[in-house]
């Protein structure tokens, strides 16, 4: 099977397991491994039990529901996610507590710190707004911001009146921002003037602009951020700070039934067009609450930071909902992890007493090449736990990281799980462990999973295959691709469905049931922490005029995970040239942005088709790995390999 990393076996001495110290086994909220038993036994009473825990305005009458192709969580139940998030804390006498903590990027501009009391009121205040501007039940609306406290805000405010957003991530082009507005129909978008990156003013209003033309946005509500001219459409345009000034700081939430749709979050697939993917309320908040709870062993005191950007999962889940909905403190930072120098992560942990640490590998490997004596120079010792996400984490990052970050006194949560799931699904917990470097751990309790081989049978423990959930299936997994039932069917169902959702990703279970992902098993790339489709950069590079046909595939990088490599076929008469493959980097930040680069292209005189004219991506994948090309005598043109062969300086 198609892996994307090759792995060491894992650690058969167990060297290099860990397992939880007392203290921590004492605090957590899950301490002992017969929760797994149990929950298993059944879990539909286990995630009733955690539903207990959050606020519903009416109790379900059913708790899960399925039949082919559909599933519902907690029928008949209504709930609010941002009463969830605010005012049952407030209620409950905790208004002063600090909900968020913003971090600007420039170091000396002063943080800006948000109690639940002030949070609520910032957000019941921007909910009125979007109620005068016609905003309703069911509408979308897009959000377009940089982290700053007002994408909080933007979140929270939306779901309160029970509107769906549709946030797209602030360095991602006008045009990917375009193709998101006109496919959810959004009527109203907020994003800010510009922000702080690496030192930099970078302007976001103009994207935003671009972004929007010819798409059904009424009107844009503008925060002001950093305060740089930006171009206005009277009529349309409206500052923040003036359309919430004289709104009332009270908003009544509206009550949602538990499977209304809560927002819709882009995702890459395997093709050059995105997938919304939709999340509803109910299952969503449970899910996000609970993982939220156990992962991190979440406690009143904790000041949880999870360096994502809001506009992934992971920003939505672990910035946002899970940490307010359990009443912690959630820390936002705006920009870049080496500005102003390589110890600001650390510096920020140290000035905000920060206990969870919650981040991706690809950033982790990055401080490993900066060294560790930039972490030694700042007091690490408020950390309790220590998370990753988004991609297979080596060995030597997570020892790393165990050691220099967590003093070798916090655990590692490595927690596997996807925009499609919501919240985690794969983990060890806290107090249970153990952590194992490259393992993620075993299903959530309550998560049933399995492996599979291509014919759909299980596979021995220990052997590779494909991983599949089982139902009941996870409270917050999608519920459907906004606009594209058939393909949310093919997708997600259409290999081993519709008893297993298929997450495409490869994967190893031991005996006990721990994981080891072995990364996407479809044309999805993981470059430094973003999803991306090899189809969307192939997309994105065959707008250029000169460019005929192009193939991307990934390449392993040391730092970033993965990275995408290009083979292009030129127009006849076009020259090769470093100014062409500049023109090239740039049309990709147009159409997608920075993040999907690619670290090579290639001008090539032909590409390895099979005799039906489909490029083999299989035979480009080998070469730029240096990894054995196998058999191409099927290949049309089996003499363009040799060519690639020297090109990419092969010697496999
Ligand atoms: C894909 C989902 C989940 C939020 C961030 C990414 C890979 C995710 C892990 C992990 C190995 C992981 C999988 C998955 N992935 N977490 N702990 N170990 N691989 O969300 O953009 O939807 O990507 O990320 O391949 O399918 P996403």
């Amino acid at each position: 099977m198609a892996e994307t990393r090759k792995w060491v076996e894992p650690d058969p001495k167990r060297e290099n397991w860990f397992w939880p110290t007392d203290e921590l086994r004492e605090r957590a909220w899950a301490a002992d491994p017969k929760i797994y038993e149990e929950a298993a036994a059944d879990p539909l009473a286990f995630w009733a039990k955690r539903a207990e825990e959050i606020s519903w305005f009416r109790r379900w009458d059913k708790v899960y529901e399925e039949e082919p192709y559909a599933f519902r969580w907690f029928l008949g139940g209504k709930l609010n996610l941002s009463y969830n998030s605010l005012d049952r804390h407030v209620e409950a006498g905790r208004g002063d507590k600090v909900a968020l903590i913003w971090e600007p990027e420039p170091p000396d501009e002063p943080n800006r710190i948000l109690t639940y009391k002030e949070l609520l009121a910032e957000v019941s205040r921007l909910a009125n707004a979007l109620k005068s501007l016609g905003v309703k039940k069911g509408d979308r609306v897009g959000i377009y911001l940089p982290m700053i406290p007002e994408a909080i805000v933007a979140m929270q405010a939306v779901v309160r009146i029970g509107a769906v957003h549709s946030v797209v991530f602030s360095a991602f082009s006008a045009e990917a921002l375009r193709d998101r507005m006109l496919d959810c129909e959004a009527k109203v978008l907020i994003t800010a003037d510009g922000y702080y990156r690496r030192g930099k003013l970078v302007s976001l209003k103009p994207n935003a602009d671009k972004g929007i033309a010819g798409t059904k946005v009424e009107k844009v509500i503008v925060v002001r951020r950093a305060g740089n001219e930006v171009p206005w459409n009277e009529g349309r345009d409206i500052w923040y700070h003036e359309i919430t000034k004289d709104q009332p700081a009270e908003c009544p939430p509206e009550e949602m039934d538990a499977e209304d749709l809560a927002f819709i979050l882009y995702t890459s697939g395997t093709t050059g067009k995105p997938k919304g993917v939709m999340h509803t309320t109910g299952g969503y908040a449970v899910q996000a609450y609970t993982t939220c709870k156990w992962d991190f062993n979440l406690h009143e005191d904790d000041v949880h930071w999870c360096t994502a950007d809001v506009g992934w999962i992971t920003g939505h889940t672990y910035i946002n909902y899970g940490p307010l909905m359990n009443g912690v403190t959630t820390v936002v930072y705006e920009g870049s992890p080496d500005y102003p120098d390589y110890g600001r992560m650390w510096a920020t942990i140290q000035k905000h007493k920060v206990t969870v640490y919650y981040t991706a590998p690809t950033a982790i490997r990055m401080h490993v090449k900066w060294g560790e004596d930039w972490p030694k120079k700042y007091d690490l010792s408020s950390l309790r736990v220590l998370g990753t996400v988004g991609e297979p984490i080596n060995e030597e990052a997570w020892l790393w990281y165990f050691k220099h970050i967590g003093g070798e006194r916090c655990p590692i949560i490595d927690t596997w799980w996807q925009t499609e799931t919501g919240a985690t699904c794969v983990e060890a917990l806290p107090g249970i462990g153990p952590f194992i470097p490259t393992v993620a751990g075993r299903p959530f309790p309550g998560i049933r999973a399995k492996i599979l081989d291509a014919g759909g049978q299980p596979v021995p423990p220990g052997e590779g295959g494909y991983l599949v959930l089982e139902p009941p299936f996870p409270p917050s997994l999608l519920r459907g691709l906004w606009g594209d039932p058939e393909k949310y069917k093919a997708t997600y169902f259409g290999e081993y469905g519709p008893r297993y959702y298929f997450t495409r990703d490869g994967a190893r279970m031991d005996e006990v049931g721990n994981i080891r992902i072995t990364g996407r098993v479809d044309d999805v790339m993981n470059v430094a922490g973003h999803r991306l489709a090899t189809a969307e950069v192939e997309d994105a590079l065959t707008q250029h005029p000169l460019v005929s046909e192009v193939a991307v595939v990934s390449r392993p990088d040391e730092v970033k995970g993965e990275v995408p490599i290009a083979f292009a076929l030129l127009k006849a008469g076009a020259q090769p040239s470093d100014e062409l493959k500049r023109e090239l980097i740039k049309t990709v930040d147009q159409h997608i942005g920075p993040t999907a680069r690619p670290a090579e292209i290639y001008f090539v005189e032909d590409l390895p088709k099979t005799r039906s004219g489909k490029i083999m991506r299989r035979v480009l994948k080998a070469l730029v790995r240096g990894e054995p090309v196998g058999d191409v005598t099927t290949l049309r043109n089996p003499e363009s390999v040799d060519h690639l062969k020297e090109l990419v300086g092969y010697e496999g």
